[in-house]
């Protein structure tokens, strides 16, 4: 599975991106995703790609918000990419990964379906269908 990009927890997201330009990376335009509660934005620079993720409505519950509370601003997970998402889970599953949240169809893809598996050794990884 090839890396998609590197998922980054950020608190405010105008200011991550103005941080991430003066790096020299180029984003795309920011995608709100109401049904996750998070804003997203995609960056790149030579063939690296970052999300900035960021709670969308703080007022509501969103998925990265303990681990912004217990660590702050910082990467959280790297993202593969699967030709064949469900093959891919249960290999995953059988070398000890965790299901975290299960195959769903995700905004930032264009409706293709992300998981996110755990595992103590590595943390959280995301798995997105090509
Ligand atoms: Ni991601």
């Amino acid at each position: 599975m090839k890396i998609d990009h590197i998922g980054y927890a950020v608190k405010k997201i105008d200011q991550a991106r103005d941080s991430f330009e003066k790096l020299g990376f180029c984003f795309e335009r920011l995608i709100e995703d109401t049904d996750r509660n998070i804003k997203i934005m995609f960056g790149e620079k030579e063939g690296y790609r970052i999300e900035l993720v960021c709670p969308l409505n703080k007022k509501e519950a969103s998925p990265i918000d303990t681990y912004l509370h217990h660590v702050g601003p910082a990467p959280y997970h790297i993202c593969y990419q699967s030709e064949k998402l469900d093959d891919d889970i249960e290999n995953l599953k059988k070398q000890g990964f965790k299901m975290i949240i299960e195959p769903r169809k995700a905004l930032a893809f264009g409706g293709k379906r992300v998981a996110f598996l755990m595992n103590l050794s590595v943390g959280l990884i995301e798995i997105a269908e090509l």
